[in-house]
């Protein structure tokens, strides 16, 4: 067999995993504003859950609803309603072995109309920011509170940390840009507000771009330090969860890193091969 540990199980902080297939999370249009989530998104993924994956990821839950910009079809995760409807969707797919978790995050920050005028963030106002981040926070402690195995945040596609990671677009000079630091701030404080939300000992996936795919974007090297940056923000910042002597990387970040590196050092052996750089 070419992947002999497919169908091993894995653990990941503490969650037990039956094998190494992951469904990732897919944006579906069935949520809606009412439910949150819908009988027909429960079918959905309990019918994924019955076929044998090892961990399933809901979402995006899109936490900060912009008129014009986000889909009215996403799930939702604001309210008991929500809440309620959630857990049974957990309750279900965990019924048939599979680990669950929810990716949350800002989906959109600009209408659809405005992204013909190419948007700055540097006009997005600082209570803004700070309302996204706190949206994040609010529906990570709802996604505990429905029974997920854990939470993810989504860190690309056009989401607000990616836009506000990005080199390119993210053209603020203030505290939220203008430098690596900078740009880190955004998911830094979203990610340090769960972490101090929901404990030590919940487990917490940020999904991020190996690569910014964009002329000006960042590469695997910068990648590799939001990685990094992402972790120790944590471990020195707001939540000492190691202390600095016996830190160590996550397995995920460990895992994403490794990733990373395999990608990079291929990318050099190409390089010396064709003469070109191809990503
Ligand atoms: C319709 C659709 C919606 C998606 N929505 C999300 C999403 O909400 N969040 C996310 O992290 N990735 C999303 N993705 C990306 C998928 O999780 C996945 O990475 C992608 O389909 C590539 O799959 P592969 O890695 O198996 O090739 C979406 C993909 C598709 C096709």
């Amino acid at each position: 067999m070419i992947f002999k540990k497919l169908f091993e199980p894995v653990s990941i902080k503490g969650l037990q995993i039956k094998n190494r297939i992951i469904m990732p999370p897919m944006h579906s249009n069935m949520g809606n504003i009412e439910e949150g989530i819908t009988d027909e998104a429960v079918d959905f993924f309990t019918a994924r859950a019955k076929g044998g994956f090892g961990m399933i990821g809901i979402g995006v839950i899109d936490t900060y609803f912009v008129p014009g910009a986000s889909s009215s079809l996403s799930f939702f995760l604001q309210n008991d309603v929500h809440t309620k409807n959630h857990e049974r969707a957990v309750k279900e797919i965990k019924r048939h072995g599979a680990i669950v978790y929810a990716q949350i995050g800002v989906r959109r920050i600009w209408p659809v109309q405005q992204l013909h005028r190419y948007p700055k963030l540097s006009t997005l106002p600082k209570e803004q920011i700070y309302e996204m981040i706190d949206s994040m926070i609010q529906t990570a402690i709802r996604v505990r509170e429905a029974g997920y195995d854990a939470v993810s945040l989504l860190g690309i596609g056009g989401g607000a940390i990616s836009i506000f990671l990005s080199q390119v677009l993210n053209d603020r000079t203030d505290e939220w840009g203008g430098s690596f630091e900078g740009r880190m701030r955004f998911p830094l404080e979203a990610l340090g507000g769960i972490r101090k939300a929901l404990g030590e000992d919940y487990p917490i996936f940020f999904r991020l771009h190996g690569s910014e795919f964009i002329p000006g974007g960042y590469h695997v090297s910068t990648a590799k330090r939001i990685a990094q940056n992402l972790e120790l923000g944590i471990v020195k910042g707001w939540c000492k969860i190691h202390n600095s002597e016996t830190h160590k990387f996550s397995p995920v970040a460990a895992l994403i890193l490794q990733c990373l590196l395999d990608t990079q050092s291929r990318l050099q052996a190409d390089e010396r091969q064709n003469g070109l750089l191809i990503i």
